[in-house]
């Protein structure tokens, strides 16, 4: 049997374009395309292993090995900074993460800033850089009911297009940094399967417009 890429993609809206671009790069796999719960998908032609996993834990399954290439957010790789190459910026699943509040929130200094986040590091070092003391209140989801509840004055958190903030009355005070998703490899796939993932950092550099450099 051939060599098999590995590929990790991230369930979802996102993965169904990463998906599209590399069967443009030439690793089809058309079985993807059923409508079924399957997981994992391949086809040896194109010497390619699929599989669908929660976006946060794409990072993981590459650090580890399980999977030779990934795609993640810029998010991820920022909070759980795995140990793994970040190739190629895909130019897709672009937004930001941002600080928000109710729109008549001020800050007052001489109290702690309760902070509700799926992103605890990534808060914790945005305000460690500004010296701002805060309770950092981790949450898994629905980060936007907390300041609403009273749980938080603020959130960080992912905001795309804006409308979960908007249909909760809350606005966004700050913006940390973009994101946007990056092909990442595990290190010693990058080595061992070198052929095949400067294949596909190749031809997905073409399609995303610039070179990688
Ligand atoms: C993300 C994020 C915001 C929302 C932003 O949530 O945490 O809630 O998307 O998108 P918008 O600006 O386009 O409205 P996700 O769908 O991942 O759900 P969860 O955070 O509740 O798990």
């Amino acid at each position: 049997m051939s060599e098999m890429l590995n590929v990790a993609l991230p369930k979802g809206r996102l993965g169904e374009k990463v998906y599209s671009m590399f069967e443009k790069a030439g690793f089809d796999c058309p079985s993807i395309r059923e409508n079924n719960r399957k997981l994992i998908f391949e086809n040896e032609k194109s010497s390619v292993r699929y599989f669908w996993v929660k976006p946060s834990d794409v990072a993981i399954y590459v650090e580890r090995g399980a999977a030779d290439l990934g795609v993640a957010g810029k998010d991820i790789l920022l909070e759980y900074e795995p140990d793994v190459y970040e190739l190629l910026d895909l130019n897709i699943g672009k937004c930001r993460m941002a600080v928000a509040a109710p729109s008549d929130f001020r800050d007052d200094p001489s109290r702690t800033l309760k902070v509700a986040t799926k992103f605890s590091k990534i808060a914790g070092d945005f305000y460690s850089s500004t010296g701002r003391d805060i309770d950092i209140i981790h949450l898994n989801g629905s980060i936007e009911i907390a300041p609403i509840l009273g749980l938080s004055d603020v959130i960080v958190d992912i905001v795309e297009t804006g409308t979960t903030l908007k249909e909760n009355n809350l606005e966004v005070f700050e913006t940390i940094f973009p994101i946007s998703a990056r092909l990442i490899a595990n290190k010693s796939s990058f080595k061992f399967k070198n052929a095949l993932c400067e294949k596909v950092l190749r031809e997905l550099s073409a399609q995303t417009g610039r070179e990688n450099v």
